[in-house]
């Protein structure tokens, strides 16, 4: 039998519309919502990744305001970009998208942005909040991962969640989500990465298996447990002189495959990545709510 296919695209447009209800109501209170994006470089999936995110929020009424930079902008400029938006009080979301070229330091910009604005959930404090279980900004694409879990009552309490990828992004974050006490978490947590040589072994004892690699269908079926849910964080570009851009989309699972063998599992396009969007929406209502203490 088939795998029931997790829908990213419906569940996220579900919580779109939820929060578009929601925004009307907090405009009446003189909330309106407002997230500033900024994009350094002409990487091509980013800059498709922040159309899409400009596009989300103005589907639901947030201001989505991007700033495109040249890939030649000094670490300094972009500072001051981020410095300026601190301090807007209208600005109630900063996303700066990774990656940055290579000249600037990731680690100077995230950690630049205002805590209380990082609605990407990466600055050092959100991040230590995040492991010692308080609340926080969650990042984006585990906490939708964990979301869409959520929605198809896939409970990951005592399941062993296998974790391919260690990215500051989603492997790392994702591990530590999973293995706190808490509701729709508490699982026993492995995570693989470069260093762990033969993976088989590893992913075949997964009830929840990730793949966050960012190498395409570097899981194949044989490596999958009968009945384990595989989400598959993967997108990368395959060239396809067929597709209309010139290339499509695959995961980091041998999907077609993968799919006889799982109980559930995500597409690629279409799982995990809307639902990275929507979790972006509800953390800057989040941060617009509390900046006008509406919550
Ligand atoms: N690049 C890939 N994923 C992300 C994300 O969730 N946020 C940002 N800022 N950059 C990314």
């Amino acid at each position: 039998m088939s795998a029931q296919i997790l829908d990213g695209n419906a569940v996220a447009a579900k919580i779109r519309s939820e929060l578009a209800e929601e925004i009307v109501e907090l405009k009446k209170e003189g909330c309106s919502p407002r997230l500033e994006v900024i994009l350094v470089g002409d990487n091509p999936a980013s800059k498709s990744y922040v159309s899409m995110k400009q596009k989300d929020c103005t589907e639901i009424g947030i201001l989505g305001q991007t700033t495109h930079l040249p890939a030649s902008t000094t670490e300094d400029v972009l500072l001051t970009l981020v410095d300026r938006s601190n301090k807007d009080d209208n600005v109630h979301g900063i996303l700066v998208q990774l990656p940055l070229p290579q000249h600037i330091s990731e680690a100077h910009v995230i950690a630049r942005i205002s805590p209380d604005k990082d609605v990407d959930g990466f600055h050092p404090i959100n991040t230590g909040k995040m492991v010692a279980g308080s609340e926080c900004f969650l990042p984006c694409t585990p906490a939708g991962m964990q979301e869409l879990l959520k929605e198809y009552n896939i409970n990951p309490k005592g399941k062993h969640v296998v974790v391919v990828g260690r990215s500051n992004i989603v492997g790392k974050p994702f591990a530590i989500m999973m293995m706190q006490k808490k509701e729709w978490a508490n699982a026993t947590v492995t995570v693989c990465h470069t260093g762990s040589g033969d993976l088989k072994p590893f992913t075949r004892q997964a009830d929840i298996l990730v793949a966050a690699a960012g190498r395409p269908a570097m899981i194949t079926a044989d490596m999958i447990k009968p009945g384990a849910v595989v989400i598959d964080v993967g997108v990368n570009r395959i060239d396809d002189p067929q597709a209309k851009r010139g290339y499509r989309l695959v995961g980091d699972v041998d999907f077609a495959a993968a799919k006889e063998v799982a109980s559930a599992i995500t597409p690629v396009p279409g799982g995990v990545g809307p639902m990275t969007r929507a979790i972006l929406l509800k953390n800057t209502v989040q941060s617009a709510k509390k900046f006008h203490t509406l919550l």
